[in-house]
Protein backbone atom coordinates (compact mmCIF):
# COMPACT_ATOMS: atom_id res chain seq x y z
CA UNK A 1 0.00 0.00 0.00
CA UNK A 2 2.87 2.53 0.74
CA UNK A 3 4.96 1.73 -2.40
CA UNK A 4 1.73 1.91 -4.63
CA UNK A 5 0.57 5.38 -2.58
CA UNK A 6 4.15 6.54 -2.93
CA UNK A 7 4.04 5.90 -6.70
CA UNK A 8 0.91 7.94 -6.94
CA UNK A 9 2.88 11.02 -6.03
CA UNK A 10 6.14 10.26 -7.89
CA UNK A 11 8.39 8.80 -5.52
CA UNK A 12 10.04 5.50 -6.53
CA UNK A 13 10.39 2.84 -4.07
CA UNK A 14 11.40 -1.22 -3.74
CA UNK A 15 9.69 -3.74 -2.28
CA UNK A 16 11.57 -6.59 -0.23
CA UNK A 17 9.00 -9.67 0.52
CA UNK A 18 10.39 -12.40 2.46
CA UNK A 19 7.60 -14.91 0.99
CA UNK A 20 6.74 -16.20 -3.00
CA UNK A 21 4.24 -14.19 -4.01
CA UNK A 22 1.88 -17.51 -4.00
CA UNK A 23 1.76 -17.67 0.02
CA UNK A 24 1.12 -14.04 0.70
CA UNK A 25 -1.38 -14.03 -2.11
CA UNK A 26 -3.23 -17.46 -0.18
CA UNK A 27 -2.60 -17.06 3.52
CA UNK A 28 -5.64 -16.51 5.20
CA UNK A 29 -5.32 -13.50 8.15
CA UNK A 30 -7.38 -10.34 8.72
CA UNK A 31 -11.15 -9.94 7.33
CA UNK A 32 -12.50 -6.42 8.70
CA UNK A 33 -11.76 -3.34 6.70
CA UNK A 34 -12.57 0.08 7.98
CA UNK A 35 -14.50 2.65 6.44
CA UNK A 36 -11.29 4.52 6.19
CA UNK A 37 -9.05 1.82 5.06
CA UNK A 38 -12.01 0.82 1.96
CA UNK A 39 -11.86 4.90 1.35
CA UNK A 40 -8.49 4.88 0.72
CA UNK A 41 -8.10 1.98 -1.53
CA UNK A 42 -11.04 3.40 -3.55
CA UNK A 43 -10.08 6.20 -3.77
CA UNK A 44 -6.36 5.14 -4.97
CA UNK A 45 -7.87 3.15 -7.74
CA UNK A 46 -7.20 -0.54 -6.11
CA UNK A 47 -10.90 -0.60 -4.98
CA UNK A 48 -12.67 -1.77 -7.86
CA UNK A 49 -12.62 -5.73 -6.62
CA UNK A 50 -13.23 -4.53 -3.56
CA UNK A 51 -16.58 -2.52 -4.34
CA UNK A 52 -17.63 -5.54 -6.23
CA UNK A 53 -16.88 -8.50 -3.64
CA UNK A 54 -16.34 -7.08 -0.57
CA UNK A 55 -19.43 -7.63 2.05
CA UNK A 56 -20.50 -4.22 3.32
CA UNK A 57 -21.78 -4.55 7.17
CA UNK A 58 -23.99 -1.93 8.43
CA UNK A 59 -23.46 -3.31 12.10
CA UNK A 60 -22.56 -5.89 14.17
CA UNK A 61 -24.36 -8.04 16.86
CA UNK A 62 -22.93 -8.86 20.66
CA UNK A 63 -24.46 -11.59 22.02
CA UNK A 64 -24.76 -12.73 25.77
CA UNK A 65 -27.06 -14.05 28.11
CA UNK A 66 -28.85 -15.98 25.06
CA UNK A 67 -30.25 -12.79 23.83
CA UNK A 68 -28.97 -11.11 20.70
CA UNK A 69 -28.07 -7.26 20.67
CA UNK A 70 -26.98 -5.70 17.55
CA UNK A 71 -24.66 -2.06 17.32
CA UNK A 72 -25.94 -0.46 14.20
CA UNK A 73 -22.83 1.51 12.12
CA UNK A 74 -24.93 3.03 10.17
CA UNK A 75 -27.28 4.91 12.58
CA UNK A 76 -24.57 5.97 15.36
CA UNK A 77 -21.57 7.19 12.96
CA UNK A 78 -23.01 6.94 9.03
CA UNK A 79 -20.39 4.22 8.20
CA UNK A 80 -20.13 0.85 7.45
CA UNK A 81 -17.02 -1.93 7.43
CA UNK A 82 -16.19 -4.06 4.71
CA UNK A 83 -15.34 -8.02 4.86
CA UNK A 84 -12.56 -8.34 2.39
CA UNK A 85 -9.79 -10.90 3.09
CA UNK A 86 -6.45 -9.69 3.72
CA UNK A 87 -5.00 -11.39 1.46
CA UNK A 88 -7.43 -10.14 -1.67
CA UNK A 89 -5.96 -6.98 -0.65
CA UNK A 90 -2.66 -8.20 -1.05
CA UNK A 91 -3.71 -9.36 -4.42
CA UNK A 92 -5.00 -6.52 -5.39
CA UNK A 93 -1.99 -4.38 -4.56
CA UNK A 94 0.39 -6.50 -5.55
CA UNK A 95 -1.20 -6.41 -9.51
CA UNK A 96 -1.74 -2.93 -9.72
CA UNK A 97 2.44 -2.45 -8.71
CA UNK A 98 3.44 -4.81 -11.15
CA UNK A 99 1.27 -2.85 -14.09
CA UNK A 100 2.57 0.06 -13.49
CA UNK A 101 6.20 -0.91 -13.33
CA UNK A 102 6.54 -1.42 -9.62
CA UNK A 103 9.31 -3.42 -8.25
CA UNK A 104 8.55 -6.14 -6.04
CA UNK A 105 11.40 -8.80 -4.99
CA UNK A 106 9.71 -12.09 -3.84
CA UNK A 107 11.28 -14.62 -1.50
CA UNK A 108 13.99 -12.21 -0.84
CA UNK A 109 14.93 -12.09 2.93
CA UNK A 110 16.05 -9.10 4.72
CA UNK A 111 19.17 -9.83 6.95
CA UNK A 112 20.32 -6.59 7.99
CA UNK A 113 19.67 -2.41 7.68
CA UNK A 114 22.41 -0.06 8.49
CA UNK A 115 23.26 3.66 8.35
CA UNK A 116 20.12 5.14 8.88
CA UNK A 117 21.06 6.52 11.75
CA UNK A 118 23.45 9.27 9.96
CA UNK A 119 23.43 13.01 9.69
CA UNK A 120 22.56 14.67 6.69
CA UNK A 121 25.32 14.41 4.96
CA UNK A 122 26.47 10.50 6.09
CA UNK A 123 26.35 7.47 4.11
CA UNK A 124 22.71 6.06 2.91
CA UNK A 125 20.64 3.34 4.55
CA UNK A 126 21.47 0.51 3.51
CA UNK A 127 19.70 -3.15 3.26
CA UNK A 128 20.96 -6.50 3.21
CA UNK A 129 18.82 -9.35 1.76
CA UNK A 130 19.41 -12.28 0.71
CA UNK A 131 17.50 -13.75 -2.62
CA UNK A 132 17.97 -16.78 -4.73
CA UNK A 133 21.36 -17.87 -2.46
CA UNK A 134 23.05 -14.45 -3.08
CA UNK A 135 23.63 -11.35 -0.74
CA UNK A 136 22.39 -8.21 -1.96
CA UNK A 137 22.63 -4.95 -0.98
CA UNK A 138 20.04 -2.53 -2.03
CA UNK A 139 20.82 1.39 -0.74
CA UNK A 140 17.71 4.02 -1.05
CA UNK A 141 16.49 7.18 1.07
CA UNK A 142 14.47 6.05 3.84
CA UNK A 143 13.65 2.14 4.94
CA UNK A 144 10.29 1.93 6.03
CA UNK A 145 10.22 -1.22 8.17
CA UNK A 146 6.85 -3.05 7.21
CA UNK A 147 8.07 -6.62 8.01
CA UNK A 148 5.86 -7.36 10.73
CA UNK A 149 6.18 -8.20 15.08
CA UNK A 150 9.07 -10.88 14.02
CA UNK A 151 11.12 -8.40 11.51
CA UNK A 152 14.47 -7.35 12.12
CA UNK A 153 13.85 -3.54 11.94
CA UNK A 154 12.40 -2.75 15.14
CA UNK A 155 15.64 -5.06 17.23
CA UNK A 156 17.98 -2.55 14.76
CA UNK A 157 16.90 0.23 16.33
CA UNK A 158 18.95 1.74 19.22
CA UNK A 159 18.23 -0.48 22.62
CA UNK A 160 18.97 3.03 24.87
CA UNK A 161 16.05 5.04 22.92
CA UNK A 162 13.22 1.62 22.29
CA UNK A 163 10.62 1.73 24.74
CA UNK A 164 8.47 -1.06 24.82
CA UNK A 165 4.84 -1.01 26.53
CA UNK A 166 3.45 -5.26 26.59
CA UNK A 167 0.31 -6.73 27.71
CA UNK A 168 -0.39 -10.64 27.47
CA UNK A 169 -3.34 -12.20 27.54
CA UNK A 170 -4.23 -15.27 29.49
CA UNK A 171 -5.91 -16.93 26.52
CA UNK A 172 -5.99 -17.29 22.84
CA UNK A 173 -8.27 -18.33 19.78
CA UNK A 174 -8.93 -21.40 17.96
CA UNK A 175 -9.86 -20.31 14.73
CA UNK A 176 -11.62 -22.33 12.14
CA UNK A 177 -12.50 -21.81 8.50
CA UNK A 178 -15.63 -24.02 7.66
CA UNK A 179 -17.07 -24.65 4.16
CA UNK A 180 -20.36 -23.14 5.10
CA UNK A 181 -22.48 -20.28 4.47
CA UNK A 182 -22.33 -17.81 7.93
CA UNK A 183 -24.91 -18.22 10.32
CA UNK A 184 -25.50 -14.71 10.11
CA UNK A 185 -25.30 -12.17 8.16
CA UNK A 186 -23.60 -9.60 9.99
CA UNK A 187 -20.50 -10.74 12.81
CA UNK A 188 -21.51 -12.11 15.98
CA UNK A 189 -19.10 -11.54 19.40
CA UNK A 190 -20.28 -13.33 22.17
CA UNK A 191 -19.85 -13.92 25.63
CA UNK A 192 -20.75 -16.53 27.43
CA UNK A 193 -19.39 -18.33 30.96
CA UNK A 194 -17.62 -20.92 28.88
CA UNK A 195 -15.32 -17.91 27.12
CA UNK A 196 -15.61 -15.98 24.32
CA UNK A 197 -16.84 -16.78 20.56
CA UNK A 198 -17.10 -15.40 16.78
CA UNK A 199 -18.51 -15.83 13.81
CA UNK A 200 -17.08 -14.48 11.07
CA UNK A 201 -16.62 -15.09 7.34
CA UNK A 202 -14.78 -14.76 3.92
CA UNK A 203 -17.58 -15.17 1.69
CA UNK A 204 -21.24 -15.84 1.32
CA UNK A 205 -19.86 -19.26 1.39
CA UNK A 206 -17.23 -19.93 3.37
CA UNK A 207 -17.38 -19.15 7.22
CA UNK A 208 -14.46 -17.89 9.99
CA UNK A 209 -15.59 -19.13 13.49
CA UNK A 210 -13.47 -18.45 16.83
CA UNK A 211 -13.48 -20.08 20.38
CA UNK A 212 -11.87 -18.65 23.30
CA UNK A 213 -9.05 -21.40 24.72
CA UNK A 214 -6.09 -21.82 26.56
CA UNK A 215 -3.10 -19.70 25.12
CA UNK A 216 -0.83 -22.66 24.45
CA UNK A 217 -4.23 -24.70 23.40
CA UNK A 218 -3.37 -28.71 21.39
CA UNK A 219 -5.37 -28.49 18.84
CA UNK A 220 -5.19 -32.12 19.01
CA UNK A 221 -7.88 -32.92 21.60
CA UNK A 222 -10.38 -30.58 19.20
CA UNK A 223 -12.21 -33.32 16.74
CA UNK A 224 -14.48 -31.37 14.14
CA UNK A 225 -17.13 -32.85 16.40
CA UNK A 226 -16.24 -30.72 19.42
CA UNK A 227 -15.58 -27.31 18.10
CA UNK A 228 -19.08 -27.28 16.43
CA UNK A 229 -20.41 -28.82 19.70
CA UNK A 230 -18.46 -25.88 21.88
CA UNK A 231 -19.45 -23.09 19.00
CA UNK A 232 -23.01 -24.54 19.38
CA UNK A 233 -23.28 -23.70 22.86
CA UNK A 234 -22.22 -20.70 23.39
CA UNK A 235 -23.90 -19.43 20.45
CA UNK A 236 -26.55 -20.53 21.83
CA UNK A 237 -30.20 -18.21 22.26
CA UNK A 238 -33.53 -18.77 24.06
CA UNK A 239 -35.09 -18.25 21.24
CA UNK A 240 -33.30 -21.46 19.30
CA UNK A 241 -30.99 -19.63 16.92
CA UNK A 242 -29.28 -22.72 14.90
CA UNK A 243 -25.48 -22.51 14.03
CA UNK A 244 -24.93 -24.77 10.57
CA UNK A 245 -21.94 -26.67 10.67
CA UNK A 246 -19.78 -28.17 7.38
CA UNK A 247 -16.21 -29.35 6.58
CA UNK A 248 -13.79 -27.31 8.82
CA UNK A 249 -10.73 -26.41 5.94
CA UNK A 250 -8.23 -25.17 8.60
CA UNK A 251 -7.71 -24.68 12.03
CA UNK A 252 -5.36 -22.70 14.39
CA UNK A 253 -4.61 -21.18 17.60
CA UNK A 254 -4.16 -17.21 17.47
CA UNK A 255 -2.00 -15.68 20.09
CA UNK A 256 -3.62 -12.67 21.94
CA UNK A 257 -1.28 -9.88 22.78
CA UNK A 258 -1.16 -6.34 23.56
CA UNK A 259 2.23 -4.60 22.09
CA UNK A 260 3.99 -1.14 21.74
CA UNK A 261 7.09 -0.03 20.82
CA UNK A 262 8.20 3.75 20.41
CA UNK A 263 9.37 5.53 18.92
CA UNK A 264 8.62 4.64 15.62
CA UNK A 265 11.15 6.30 14.04
CA UNK A 266 15.25 6.60 14.37
CA UNK A 267 17.06 8.56 11.79
CA UNK A 268 15.48 7.12 8.20
CA UNK A 269 14.24 3.81 9.62
CA UNK A 270 10.57 4.06 9.97
CA UNK A 271 8.35 1.38 11.54
CA UNK A 272 5.04 0.38 10.62
CA UNK A 273 2.56 -1.94 11.18
CA UNK A 274 3.47 -5.13 13.32
CA UNK A 275 6.61 -4.12 13.47
CA UNK A 276 5.64 -1.50 15.84
CA UNK A 277 2.29 -2.48 17.76
CA UNK A 278 -0.18 -5.57 18.02
CA UNK A 279 -3.36 -5.62 18.68
CA UNK A 280 -5.49 -8.24 20.17
CA UNK A 281 -7.81 -9.25 17.37
CA UNK A 282 -10.90 -8.67 18.96
CA UNK A 283 -11.52 -5.08 17.31
CA UNK A 284 -10.10 -6.08 13.84
CA UNK A 285 -7.35 -3.70 13.80
CA UNK A 286 -4.35 -4.97 13.20
CA UNK A 287 -4.53 -4.45 9.22
CA UNK A 288 -6.31 -1.24 9.81
CA UNK A 289 -3.81 0.29 11.84
CA UNK A 290 -0.99 -0.55 9.79
CA UNK A 291 -2.35 0.92 6.87
CA UNK A 292 -3.09 4.36 9.31
CA UNK A 293 0.60 4.15 9.63
CA UNK A 294 1.13 3.70 5.76
CA UNK A 295 -0.95 7.26 5.55
CA UNK A 296 1.05 9.16 7.68
CA UNK A 297 4.21 7.62 6.48
CA UNK A 298 3.53 8.52 2.61
CA UNK A 299 1.99 12.20 3.60
CA UNK A 300 5.82 12.63 5.07
CA UNK A 301 7.53 11.30 2.54
CA UNK A 302 5.64 13.79 0.22
CA UNK A 303 6.12 16.64 2.24
CA UNK A 304 9.92 15.81 2.22
CA UNK A 305 10.58 15.01 -1.55
CA UNK A 306 7.56 18.23 -2.94
CA UNK A 307 8.80 20.69 -0.08
CA UNK A 308 12.19 19.97 1.16
CA UNK A 309 10.53 20.01 4.56
CA UNK A 310 11.33 16.87 7.20
CA UNK A 311 8.71 18.53 9.89
CA UNK A 312 6.35 15.63 8.93
CA UNK A 313 8.92 13.08 8.69
CA UNK A 314 9.71 14.34 12.55
CA UNK A 315 5.68 14.22 13.36
CA UNK A 316 5.70 10.90 12.30
CA UNK A 317 6.15 8.70 15.40
CA UNK A 318 3.97 10.93 17.86
CA UNK A 319 1.35 11.18 15.41
CA UNK A 320 0.72 7.67 14.45
CA UNK A 321 1.00 6.68 18.13
CA UNK A 322 -1.62 9.24 18.82
CA UNK A 323 -3.65 6.87 17.24
CA UNK A 324 -2.07 3.62 18.46
CA UNK A 325 -2.83 4.00 21.84
CA UNK A 326 -6.76 4.93 20.75
CA UNK A 327 -6.86 1.49 18.50
CA UNK A 328 -4.52 -0.30 21.97
CA UNK A 329 -7.43 1.07 24.18
CA UNK A 330 -10.44 -0.28 22.05
CA UNK A 331 -8.90 -3.67 21.40
CA UNK A 332 -7.84 -3.98 24.80
CA UNK A 333 -11.48 -3.05 25.92
CA UNK A 334 -13.07 -5.27 23.97
CA UNK A 335 -10.99 -7.67 24.91
CA UNK A 336 -11.23 -7.56 28.08
CA UNK A 337 -15.66 -7.28 28.14
CA UNK A 338 -16.20 -10.18 26.19
CA UNK A 339 -13.16 -13.05 27.39
CA UNK A 340 -13.39 -14.86 30.56
CA UNK A 341 -10.04 -14.70 32.28
CA UNK A 342 -8.93 -17.22 34.80
CA UNK A 343 -10.56 -17.01 38.29
CA UNK A 344 -13.41 -14.96 37.63
CA UNK A 345 -15.52 -15.31 40.28
CA UNK A 346 -19.60 -14.67 40.16
CA UNK A 347 -18.64 -10.51 40.79
CA UNK A 348 -16.55 -10.40 37.73
CA UNK A 349 -19.19 -12.81 35.43
CA UNK A 350 -21.97 -10.26 36.50
CA UNK A 351 -19.55 -6.73 35.46
CA UNK A 352 -19.43 -8.00 32.28
CA UNK A 353 -22.86 -8.87 31.72
CA UNK A 354 -23.73 -5.43 32.91
CA UNK A 355 -20.86 -3.46 30.69
CA UNK A 356 -22.84 -5.90 27.86
CA UNK A 357 -26.21 -4.82 29.19
CA UNK A 358 -24.11 -0.68 29.10
CA UNK A 359 -22.37 -0.77 25.40
CA UNK A 360 -25.94 -2.21 23.88
CA UNK A 361 -28.44 -0.36 25.92
CA UNK A 362 -27.05 3.10 25.65
CA UNK A 363 -26.72 5.20 22.51
CA UNK A 364 -23.95 7.24 24.10
CA UNK A 365 -21.86 3.67 25.05
CA UNK A 366 -22.80 2.00 21.56
CA UNK A 367 -22.06 5.06 19.37
CA UNK A 368 -18.45 4.68 21.67
CA UNK A 369 -18.08 1.53 20.29
CA UNK A 370 -19.46 2.12 16.98
CA UNK A 371 -17.27 5.18 16.13
CA UNK A 372 -13.95 2.80 17.33
CA UNK A 373 -14.98 -0.16 15.14
CA UNK A 374 -15.65 1.70 11.93
CA UNK A 375 -12.09 3.80 12.27
CA UNK A 376 -11.55 6.61 13.72
CA UNK A 377 -11.28 9.71 11.58
CA UNK A 378 -7.93 10.82 10.10
CA UNK A 379 -8.49 14.97 9.99
CA UNK A 380 -6.92 15.29 13.61
CA UNK A 381 -4.13 14.27 12.31
CA UNK A 382 -3.45 16.82 9.47
CA UNK A 383 -3.96 19.57 12.11
CA UNK A 384 -0.56 20.88 13.89
CA UNK A 385 -0.42 20.09 18.18
C1 LIG B 1 -12.00 -12.48 11.15
O1 LIG B 1 -12.90 -12.51 10.33
O2 LIG B 1 -10.97 -13.18 11.05
C2 LIG B 1 -12.13 -11.57 12.32
C3 LIG B 1 -13.22 -10.73 12.41
C4 LIG B 1 -13.36 -9.90 13.49
C5 LIG B 1 -12.39 -9.91 14.48
C6 LIG B 1 -11.31 -10.74 14.40
C7 LIG B 1 -11.17 -11.59 13.30
O3 LIG B 1 -12.54 -9.10 15.56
Amino acid sequence: MLSHLLHLQGIDSVVLESKPREYIESRIRAGVLEHGTVQLMVQSGVGARLQREGLVHTGVELRFNGAAHRIDFADLTGKSITIYPQHEVVKDLVAARLARGGKIIFAAEAMSVHDFDKGATGSSPKIRFQHGGATEALECDFIAGCDGFHGICRPAMPAATLRVHEREYPFGWLGILAKVPPASEELIYCYHDRGFALLSMRSPEISRLYLQCAHDENLDGWSDDRIWTELRTRFATRDGWELRDGPILQKGVTPMRSFVAEPMRQGKLFLLGDAAHIVPPTGAKGLNLAVADVRVLTRALVDFYKRGSSNELDRYSDVCLRRVWKVQRFSWWMTSMLHRFPNEDSFSHNVHLAELDYVTGSRAASTALAENYVGLPFDEETKPD
